[in-house]
């Protein structure tokens, strides 16, 4: 299938107008291709603080649609704290056993409390609590210091009782400025094409870029 893939490649007239749309198309064919892509939805994000540091870690992708795309984590992370800080996020999907990679620049915002909720609702009970007993990026003297927090959780809430979301914890949308689709291809002559959106019209065109 990989071979396939590299063969066939990817070309203009084959891109729909908007990116989410193509996003739509190569994330249901990574998701089919259990046996290669095992997490499709895990990407890189990566943030930079006030001063330009960056910083990269992997989160799960849980939502997509027209607006962005939308992952969960605790505000008071550091990948949080440097959002709030400046908005200006990359995000990298790591598809190489299709010999594919997605790269999303955009901005990032806070989604709504209300979708916050309806999404920690459908978590599983134990995740739900985790949410709460880890107070994100900050230093742990141990982990029984961890481990505590969540069994005092537990016993607070136990299976079957409903877990409010953490004050803390929510999602982020990063709405896209420009969405590259990288295909591999033979010899190093991949294929390379990226929407930009156009920031008074708000159009997508889409360039191709060298290899
Ligand atoms: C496959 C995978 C999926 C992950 N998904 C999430 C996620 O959805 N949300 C999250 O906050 N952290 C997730 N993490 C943990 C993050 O990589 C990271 O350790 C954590 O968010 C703290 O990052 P920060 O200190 O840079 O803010 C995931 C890690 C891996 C390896």
């Amino acid at each position: 299938m990989r071979e396939q893939y590299v063969t066939d490649g990817l070309a203009e007239t084959e891109l729909p107008a908007d990116p989410m749309d193509q996003f739509a198309l190569w994330f249901k064919e990574a998701a089919r291709e259990t046996a290669l892509v095992h997490e499709p939805n895990a990407m890189v994000v990566s943030t930079a603080d006030a001063e330009g540091r960056p910083s990269s870690r992997t989160v799960l992708l849980k939502a997509f649609d027209e607006r962005g795309f939308v992952f969960f984590t605790n505000y008071a992370s550091r990948k949080a704290r440097e959002l709030s800080a400046n908005p200006y996020v990359s995000l990298l999907f790591p598809w190489h056993p299709m010999a594919r990679q997605v790269i999303v620049t955009g901005t990032a915002t806070r989604v709504g409390r209300e979708e916050t909720v309806a999404y920690f609702r459908t978590r599983p009970h134990g995740s739900q609590l985790g949410a709460w007993a880890s107070a994100q990026s900050s230093v742990l003297v141990s982990r029984e210091e961890l481990d505590r927090s969540y069994a005092d959780l537990a016993a607070r809430y136990p299976e079957g009782e409903q877990v409010p979301a953490p004050p803390n914890w929510g999602g982020f949308r990063v709405s896209p400025r420009t969405v590259e689709f990288w295909q591999g291809r033979t010899n190093r002559l991949h294929d390379r094409l990226r929407y930009a959106r156009d920031t008074e019209s708000g159009a997508w065109r889409v360039e191709r870029l060298s290899p």
